[in-house]
Parts: structure tokens; sequence; C-alpha cells
């Protein structure tokens, strides 16, 4: 007769299901069900919790509750394997909803079209961290001290004058971020509310500021200092551009585009950066050490580096009418993907991309078209009507436009995802936050499923293995 054996965690009971649903974000997983396993190879079985989280959770299952699936005592017991976490959730979250099904992207249940519209980027980054919007006293105080902390130290610039004149603005970022690590080493008491503050300060005040000196070393430019009296991004765009001029004025266009291009950017659930933030920062090393980890993964050219690759790509296509034979190369798997296409969660158009596309018009009304818009508006026709793109649920998405508009505005292609990063540093930050204050959550440590040699014993097939002959004498 089969064993039916209860989940380690609270057994699941007929009322299972029952809680009601709030609107209000509790924290907690609540008991949805129960699913009953039957392992064939003992024909025990088993009942394993389902659990949920807010009103729109996904519901899932405790993966340790597997644990106790085994043949014999002394086995370890079933795992999962996901490569890629395609289907495992990390962690709990409060911070971002995506539904990539139907398109919805909040940040704390505010719909992102109407931040993009309403709200300013150091408004969506409080919001990020504490999870409401900031009262008008809030807000000041935020303003005022991210604006006190823009400096950097001037053995930064000394640093940054050590990378060769072509470094890439993002391998320059992430080692400055890294390296504020050293010029604050009380960061490291994670678990000092007071600390983590203001090192959350540091972070959003001085990234623009890193970002920007990236740019001048690049264009072998003197660095600017920050303008206080500035906004968050008219300072940046200071940093950025300002030459003899005693005060700098920025383009109110460019203004515009980038605070709602740095609030699309700011958040985006457990991405690849943001899961590389959490994991690092599980090993509760300082905050300078896990942002940089982010902006690494960031640098990659299916993350955050693709709104670079798109640029490039159109660049490579050269006009419109090559593009019906660069859409046959990309589905005959021969050449590239097509950059700005394609996401792991959304398999409709995403949100951001709806939102860029606007921008972009408006960008272009006031400034000019862009001459390569015309091909990205081709590829977009074309692919969107093409089976292989339709069948693959393969989409615009946030980078496919944002390039375009920062061409616009005269930044260098691989500077783009530096401007990602500066945005994105706010929503690493929450998610960090958020990680360090899960009484669930504790150092990140992936099981494997290991593939390899069982044991063997070891045969040098060296016959001179060091160089000195007195060492080698050291090692029998
Ligand atoms: N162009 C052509 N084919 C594509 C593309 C693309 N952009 N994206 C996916 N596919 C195809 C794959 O070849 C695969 O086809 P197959 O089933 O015949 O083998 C299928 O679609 C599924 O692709 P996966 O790689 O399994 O999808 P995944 O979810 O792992 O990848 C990713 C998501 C990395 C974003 C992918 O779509 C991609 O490489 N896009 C281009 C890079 C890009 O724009 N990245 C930015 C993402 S947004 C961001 O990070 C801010």
């Amino acid at each position: 007769m089969a064993n039916t054996q209860a989940a380690t965690a609270a057994p699941t009971s007929k009322k299972a299901g029952t809680s009601p649903a709030s609107s209000a974000p509790s924290g907690e997983l609540r008991n949805v069900g129960a699913l009953d396993i039957k392992d064939s190879r003992t024909d025990k079985s088993y009942s394993i919790q389902i659990v949920q989280g807010g009103v729109e959770g996904d519901t899932a299952t405790r993966a340790m509750d597997l644990r106790q699936i085994k043949t014999s005592p002394d086995e370890f017991g079933m795992m999962t394997y996901d490569p890629a976490f395609m289907n495992t959730a990390s962690c709990k979250s409060a911070i971002t909803f995506i539904d990539g099904d139907k398109g919805i992207l909040r940040y704390r249940g505010y719909p992102i079209e109407q931040l993009a519209e309403k709200a300013t980027f150091l408004e969506v980054a409080w919001l990020l961290r504490h999870g409401e919007l900031p009262t008008q006293e809030e807000y000041n105080g935020w303003v005022k001290d991210i604006t006190f902390h823009t400096y950097v130290h001037e053995n930064i610039k000394t640093f940054l004058q050590g990378f060769r004149y072509d470094a890439h603005p993002m391998s320059m970022l992430c080692s400055a971020v890294a390296a504020l690590s050293s010029f604050y080493p009380e960061a490291k008491n994670i678990h000092d509310p007071d600390q983590r503050n203001i090192s959350i300060i540091r972070l959003l005040a001085k990234l623009p500021t890193l970002a920007a000196f990236c740019y001048r070393h690049i264009k072998g430019l003197p660095f600017i200092y920050p303008d206080n009296d500035l906004s968050y991004v008219e300072n940046f765009l200071s940093m950025v551009a300002r030459m003899s001029e005693p005060k700098y004025e920025a383009n109110p266009v460019f203004v515009n585009a980038l605070e709602i291009l740095f609030i699309l950017h700011a958040d985006h659930e457990q991405n690849c950066s943001a899961s590389a933030v959490r994991a690092v920062g599980s090993s509760q090393v300082d905050p300078f050490s896990a942002i940089a980890a982010g902006v690494a993964a960031l640098y990659g050219p299916l993350h955050g580096g693709a709104n670079e690759q798109v640029l490039r790509m159109i660049n490579e296509i050269g006009h419109p009418k090559n593009v019906p034979a660069f859409i046959e190369e990309v589905k005959g798997g021969k050449g590239s993907r097509l950059m700005g296409f394609g996401h792991r969660v959304y398999k409709s158009y995403d949100p951001r991309a709806k939102i860029v596309k606007k921008l972009a018009d408006q960008v272009f009304a006031q400034i000019g078209m862009d001459k390569d818009l015309e091909i990205a508006l081709e590829l977009e026709r074309i692919a969107l009507s093409d089976d292989y793109f339709v069948s693959r649920k393969l989409y615009p998405n946030v980078d496919f436009y944002t390039g375009l508009i920062y061409r616009s505005m005269a930044f260098p292609m691989d500077f783009f995802t530096v401007l990602f990063a500066v945005a994105r540093t706010s929503g690493w930050l929450a998610q960090w936050e958020e990680m360090l204050n899960d009484k669930e959550q504790k150092i990140a440590r992936p099981r494997q499923i290991y593939v390899g040699y069982g044991e063997r014993s070891f045969t040098s097939k060296l016959t001179n293995r060091f160089p000195s002959a007195k060492k080698d004498a050291l090692r029998k």
C-alpha cells in the first residue's frame, strides 16, 4: 500500500486556498492547495504544499519540500533541475510586477505608463526602495541628500585616468563602482540601517558622476564637476556635455526624454543583473561591490548591451531595402539574432518599448528624423508579420528604440549601456535591500547535478612538472 507523507512545511488541509486575497502586500506566502506526487520508484505518495504571494502572485512549491522524496534514508533527496532559472523563483519580492503575456509592468503596483508620464526619476527611485510614493517633505530630503553626495573622491579621477583612451565605458564604470567600496569601508556594515541608507544615497548620487567621468575620459575631455543647482538629469547632462560655458543649459527635449528613459529602466524584477546583485549581495559584501556585479552583468550583449548591438545591427543593414535579406539571415541562424527583439519574460509587446517608440517620435519631431529610424521601422514591420518571429512570440523589447534616441542626443554607441546602468542602480539597490531584510534569504548557493567522472587515482602525464628542479624535489 502507498504511504502518504506530509510535506515538511505546514501540512496541507482541505481548507487550503481560503485565505482572503488582499491588495496590500503581506510579504508572506500563503497556502493555496497541495500537489500530490507519487514516486514510481518507491510507490510512496507525498503531499507538497502549493504557495502563493499577493493577489496576482504566482503559485509555487518550496523546492526544499522535494528533498524528503528519496529511495533510501541515506540518499540526498530530490532536487529540481532548472538551467538559467527558466522556472524557478529565487525570492519573494514586492517591488516589480510583470505579466509577460499581457505586457504589464508595474513598480510597487503603479503602472509603468503612469510613472513614465507623471513621475520624476528620483520619485520612482524612492518608490522602489520604500514601497510608497514620497511625501513632499520626504522627496525634498531625498533630493537634497542625493544632490549633496554627487562629488567623488579626487583619487577616482586618477584611477579613471589609468584606463586606455579606447576603454569600454562599461568596463570603466564597473571598476569605478567596485573601487568606491575601498573609499567607504564602513559600508560593509550592511545590517546597520544608517549605513545602508548612506550607501544607497551615495550610489544613486555618484553613479551619474562616474558615468559622465567615463565619457569625458574616452573623449579626452576634462572632467566636469557636479553642478548641484541642477536636477538629477540636467546635472548628468552638464557633466557629460559642458564645455567653456559657466552654466550648462540642457535641451529640455533631451532632459524630458532621459528622465522617462531612466524611469523605464529603473527596475525589471529578477533579471540577470538584479539576480547578480542579489547573489553577490547575499554573501553580505558591501553594496558597492554588489552593484558592481550588476554593472558587469548588464554589460553583456544579451542583457543591457543589446541597445548598443541594435545600432550596430542597423549600421550593418545600412538601408531599408536590405532589411528583408537581413531578416532571412537571422531566420537561417547564420547571422546574429535580431537584436532588440525577444525577451525571457515578455511574450507580447514589451510595455516599455511602446513608450520608447512614442518618445522617439516626439524627440525626432523636435530635432529631426534619425536616418536609421526608417530601418528600425522596416525591421519591426517585417518581423511582426513574419511567422518565425510571431510563432516564437518575439516582439521589440525596450532596447529596440532606445539606441536611436541616445544617438540623437549624440551619445556614442558604447555609452548606451552606461545610461541603462545609471537608471538601473535604483532598482538594484531596492532589490539588494529587500534581499537583506528577507529573513528567508541565505547566501546564494545553487545545487548542481554532477555528470563528471567517478573517483579515479592521479597519475601525472607531465615529465617536468615545475620549471625549477628544486621545487620538483619538494613534491614527490
Ligand atoms: N532573433 C532571432 N531569433 C530569436 C531571438 C532574436 N532576437 N530571440 C530568440 N530567438 C529564437 C531563438 O533562436 C529560439 O529559436 P528556436 O526555438 O528555433 O531555437 C527561440 O527564439 C527562443 O529563444 P531563447 O534564446 O530560448 O529565448 P530566451 O528567453 O532564452 O532569450 C533573449 C531571451 C536573450 C532576450 C533573446 O530573445 C535574445 O537574444 N534577444 C536579442 C538580444 C536582446 O535584445 N536582449 C535584450 C533583452 S531586454 C534587456 O535585457 C533589457
